[in-house]
């Protein structure tokens, strides 16, 4: 009850989240998508809530049930998920962006089913709008925005690079060679980075303890 939230960590800040993966049509049948489980912002949100925030999740196509202290929003395409964020953005203290958003999408969407034909078939691509970049250049001074770093290679300065140019009061790396850490597991190892580039390395735990770190680390930074 409302009682109950009143002396925790988050009462009274508005926090939005978003998970999953985004799907981008090719045709009425078929979508670009990804591996992302939803799990890891599913956690996020929920840790975020249980600490006393009131929080929004915009998800994109998952299999996660979230929780009931949690305003859930579904949506499919990352053009979807950015109206949705868009417009929640203005009225939100805290912004964490957990989804693994595609980069590219098709440039049209056949209306109809594509036939197979003889030979090779190409599929021409366009970006899709950076919604996490996109909220920090609208970002205000008192707003605080976490995004995600999913990388194979070269993780920290790819990490840091995303801080900058995003515009990030934290960046949480996601190192897809630690062992334990991944799409599909319920474990994750970060590395978070504040905007002093100062780094704090966790050990592998599950994701409702990650998303814990996560909340204890936007803690430290609150305005
Ligand atoms: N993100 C976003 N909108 C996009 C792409 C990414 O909001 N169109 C967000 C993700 O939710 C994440 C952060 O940006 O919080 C970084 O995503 P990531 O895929 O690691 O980086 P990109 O900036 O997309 O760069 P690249 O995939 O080339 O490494
Ligand atoms: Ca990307």
């Amino acid at each position: 009850s409302d009682a109950l939230l009143k002396g925790m960590p988050f009462y009274g800040k508005k926090a939005m989240v978003t998970a999953g993966p985004t799907y981008e049509a090719i045709d009425p049948v078929r979508f670009i998508g990804n591996h992302s489980s939803g799990k890891m912002g599913f956690a996020i949100a929920d840790a975020l809530a249980r600490l006393g925030a009131e929080v929004t999740l915009i998800a994109g196509p998952t299999a996660q049930r979230s929780k009931q202290n949690v305003t859930r929003i579904d949506v499919v395409s990352a053009s979807d998920m950015f109206n949705s964020c868009t417009a929640l953005f203005p009225q939100t203290d805290i912004t964490v962006m957990c989804a693994a958003v595609a980069d590219y999408r098709p440039t049209t969407v056949e209306q109809q089913k594509i036939k197979k034909q003889e030979g090779e078939f190409t599929l021409v691509l366009e970006k899709t709008v950076d919604i996490l970049a996109s909220l920090g250049r609208n970002k205000s001074a008192e707003q605080i925005l976490v995004g995600f770093a999913l990388e194979t290679n070269d993780e920290e300065n790819y990490a840091k690079g995303k801080l900058e140019k995003k515009n990030l009061d934290l960046v949480v790396l996601n190192s897809l060679n630690d062992k334990g850490a991944g799409f599909k597991s319920d474990t994750n190892k970060i590395t978070i980075f504040n905007r002093a580039l100062e780094k704090t390395i966790f050990e592998v735990k599950s994701k409702t303890d990650v998303a814990q770190d996560i909340c204890e680390a936007i803690l430290k930074i609150i305005k």
